[in-house]
């Protein structure tokens, strides 16, 4: 949303935001990367009012985006995709749609892509809330992923976390019934965050009975993950199917 600030200048004023807006400047390596593969794996949006966000009109047809029909896995904040390329390869019957905010990560999810000859991915630079408001149908998801989102560990911060109610009833009217929603973090509280969240949703229910999922072979260790792990701290797998 715009409006004038005190010295009437129109400006975009900010939602409070699950990701840091840092400059996001490419390295040569990922500038490279960024212009050969973009036009492959890219699927560019109209912006609204930022560059990570989404004009709200938009609509596109994925099927035509990924150049087939197929069930749809959606990943949000793949980072530079440690866990994205490996598991979208071990996916090949499922088309992939990523959303990270960050474009050097893309530039490097771009590089593994092309390097790992992985079709079935497309990649959006864009906020997943305005992401899957707009490009991702209702009922249409059959897997969500969402691993190690940013944990926002400061009190004052806990309102930037991407999990909250209102996400899940995104992620719910999104989801086609009986798909799966896995997640993991390091940060014990954000788990227990998940949990209340979800334990709760009407239309979500926990796959297992003692709440928390066992870690799933499937998912590499990524560098979040893994620097979690030398710090000490627990790692926490959930997973829920949609009602
Ligand atoms: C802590 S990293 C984890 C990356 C990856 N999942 C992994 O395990 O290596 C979180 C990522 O989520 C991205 N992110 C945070 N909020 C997002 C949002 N609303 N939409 C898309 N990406 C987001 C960040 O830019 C960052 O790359």
């Amino acid at each position: 949303m715009t409006q004038p600030d005190h010295r009437g200048r129109t400006r975009v004023r900010r939602e409070v935001v699950s990701f840091v807006r840092r400059s996001a400047r490419m390295n040569p390596q990922q500038s490279k990367a960024w212009n050969a593969h973009h036009d492959r794996w890219v699927l560019d949006v109209p912006r609204a009012e930022t560059d990570t966000s989404i004009d709200p009109t938009y609509t596109v047809d994925l099927a035509e985006a990924f150049g087939r029909s197929a069930p749809l896995i959606v990943e949000i904040g793949p980072g530079m995709g440690d866990s994205l390329v490996p598991m979208a390869r071990a996916h090949s019957d499922f088309n992939v749609l990523a959303f990270e905010v960050f474009q050097p990560a893309v530039a490097r999810i771009l590089g593994r892509l092309a390097s790992e000859a992985v079709q079935n991915v497309r990649v959006v630079q864009a906020d997943a809330v305005e992401g899957l408001t707009t490009l991702v149908p209702q009922s249409s998801v059959d897997r969500l992923w969402m691993f190690f989102p940013d944990p926002w560990h400061k009190l004052r911060h806990h309102k930037r976390r991407l999990l909250s109610p209102e996400f899940a009833d995104l992620a719910a009217s999104r989801m086609k019934p009986g798909g799966l929603w896995q997640l993991a973090t390091d940060w014990a509280d954000y788990a227990t965050q998940m949990r209340a969240v979800l334990d709760n949703h009407e239309l979500f229910s926990n796959c297992h009975a003692d709440g928390w999922a066992p870690r799933w072979e499937g998912r590499p260790v990524t560098r979040f993950e893994q620097r979690g792990i030398e710090a000490g701290r627990r790692i926490f797998d959930l997973s829920y199917r949609r009602r």
